[in-house]
This record gives C-alpha cells, structure tokens and sequence, in this order.
C-alpha cells in the first residue's frame, strides 16, 4: 500500500476544505478569433449535414450565396488532397458541398452529423481542424431517407489548416481526405478492384455524362460505325472465353454516344480515389458529381481529354506547387514562428 490512512484522511480533509475546482487547473478563456473560427469551421461543415447542401447546390451558380458569405471569401482558393485544387469560390462551394453524399440512384446515403474532434488556432489567420463525418447508409430498396429498413454507418476524415481573412472569412485552405479509396468501396458496396466493378462504373459514368452534358457541354459525340464487337476486342474479350462478364456488362442497353464513350474511358486506367488527380475513370466519376450540380463547369473533366482537371499532374505539382495556390509557402504558418531557428 502506498498510502498510509493518515494520508487519505488528510486527502478526505483537504478536499472537504479546498473546492474542488481550485484543485484543478483552470483553462484560459479562448480569445474571441478562437471562437469565431471555431464557429466558422463547423458552420461550413453543419452545411454538409444532409439535407443542408441542398439549399446551397440549388445557388453554387447565382453570384451570391447569403448563406456562405460569411464563411468563404470571395476569392477562397484550396487544396484537397488527393481530390485536387480548387481556385475560386464557385468550385470551392461545388468541391464542399456538390461532393457531399445524397441519398439517390444505387448510392443511397448521406452525412448525419459532422463532428470537430480536432481544433486549435493560435493565430486570428490560421487554423487547423479534423473533422468525423458520420455517413448514413441507407437501403437503396427501401426509398425514403431515414426509412426503418436497414441502415449502416461509417465515417470519413477530413483534416488540414484553414487560413482567414480580416473578416473571418475562410480565403485558403489545404486539407488532406485518408483513405478515401476505402471509403468509396463502402459507400458503394463495391470492389473497385474488380475488373467487372470497374466496367460497369465505366458504363455507369458514360450514361451520367450523356444525360447530364447536353448541346454544349456534349463531351461525347457518337463515333458513326463503332459496333460492341469492336470495342470488346479492344478491351481485349473474347465473345467465347469471356461470355458471362459480357453478359453482366450488358452493353447492348448502350445508345451509340454511351458506347463511344464507353469505348474511349474503358480504354484509360480505371485510377484509384486515392489518387483522383489524375487520367482516370475514378477521376471522372467524382468529377460527374460535380457536372450534376454544375454541368457548364465541370462537364469537359468528365470527356475524353479531361478538360484540365482529370488529366495527369506530376506529383510535385501536386503536393507542393502552394506557392500558385497560396501566394506563399508559409500560409499556414504564423509569422510569429519565424523567429524560431529551426
Ligand atoms: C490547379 O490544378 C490544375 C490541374 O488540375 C493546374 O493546371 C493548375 O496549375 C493548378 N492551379 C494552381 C493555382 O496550383
């Protein structure tokens, strides 16, 4: 025994007599750009709580949203890895809430509630957060968001440094979404590894990208004379070894332009979402998310060249070019540290 029953009694007389919250160490008061940084962060992530980015996607092209100008700077620029950059308002407001799931098609789910379990700024211009987003998986069969049926969660991580403007309002930010590749494979309930997966979300794709980019924004032009054969010999099949996979494709319920598409993204590497800035079909399918709620943007990331976005970017560029992104390499880094030998 370490303690004597001397000492306990006077353990039991001391805390009778000392309040107990003496005792404890008392914290500081956060300073007012603490608390409305705080409040900036997690108001920008509430608006991802399904359905709250309905009401913004309905405006991401009106030139103001009343509801975010408190939030974002007009001139906001960002990173997310590895999703990609985002340099103005209109695609940062697209990228924050344009991405966030809704319950809709095969994809049947949304976030319910979005946690800051990591926070601190020490700075009025900077901060750093984490946030849990808790994801419903709803059963696509039992419509109905929130429908008793059988519903699933998981959750997803987002974390990185924000930096403000005199007004609060968020103007850059550089965050990081891990293991994001695991991720899509939950929410869809598919392995993305496998090869008859990542034909179908092929098919998938080109289906959403002729229905949603129309007259201007067509990104695929029907290729007079392609036929199925063909592009199954491309893609390497043979009509006899490979039957059932050609019948779970089903491409016959392809129109002409579905099929020309089909044929030029099936011949690119399918990618991974943990690695979405790139030429790939993974690419493309987050980038469709974004043509649903604005088609005149991001419609050409979506066809065959890319449009600037879904196209090869060398890893450097990638991760550090923060110069072009930040104006400045330190952004994220209080002045007061540069005192600091390091
Ligand atoms: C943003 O990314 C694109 C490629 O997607 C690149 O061409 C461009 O230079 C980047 N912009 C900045 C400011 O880093």
């Amino acid at each position: 025994m370490r303690f004597s029953f001397a000492t306990l009694d006077l353990v039991v007389l001391l805390s009778t007599w000392l309040p107990l919250s003496s005792a404890l160490p008392t914290l500081p008061p956060l300073a007012d750009y603490q608390i409305r940084n705080f409040q900036t962060i997690n108001k920008i992530y509430q608006f991802t709580v399904y359905p709250r980015q309905e009401a913004i996607i309905a405006q991401v092209t009106s030139d103001s949203i009343p509801e975010l100008e408190p939030l974002f700077s007009p001139t906001v620029s960002g990173r997310i890895q590895e999703i990609g950059n985002f340099t103005n308002f209109r695609h940062s407001i697209e990228y924050f809430f344009g991405l966030a799931p809704r319950p809709q098609g095969s994809m049947y789910s949304a976030i319910v509630e979005a946690e800051l379990t990591q926070f601190s700024s020490d700075h009025p211009s900077i901060a750093a957060s984490t946030v849990n987003f808790k994801v419903a998986l709803d059963n696509p069969s039992k419509p109905g968001f929130g429908a008793p049926g059988t519903r699933t969660y998981t959750y997803l991580k987002q974390t990185g440094f924000w930096h403000f403007d005199e007004q609060g309002r968020v103007d850059y930010y550089d965050l990081y979404i891990p293991a994001l590749n695991e991720f899509a494979t939950i929410l869809n309930g598919a392995d993305f590894n496998s090869k008859l997966v990542q034909l179908l979300a092929t098919k998938q794709i080109c289906q959403g990208a002729q229905k949603l980019c129309k007259g201007k924004n067509t990104q695929y032009h029907p290729q007079i004379g392609l036929n199925i054969g063909g592009v199954l010999n491309a893609l390497g099949l043979s009509p006899l070894l490979d039957l059932p996979l050609i019948n779970q494709l089903g491409l016959g319920s392809l129109n002409l332009g579905e099929l020309t598409c089909f044929a030029k993204l099936s011949a690119k590497s399918f990618g991974t979402f943990d690695k979405l800035w790139a030429d790939t079909v993974t690419c493309r399918i987050v980038h469709l998310m974004l043509a649903e709620v604005d088609p005149d943007d991001h419609c050409e990331h979506v066809g065959p060249t890319g449009g600037g976005k879904c196209v090869e970017y060398p890893y450097y560029d990638r991760q550090f070019k923060d110069n072009t992104l930040f104006g400045d390499t330190r952004r994220f880094r209080s002045a007061s540290y540069s005192t600091l030998s390091t």
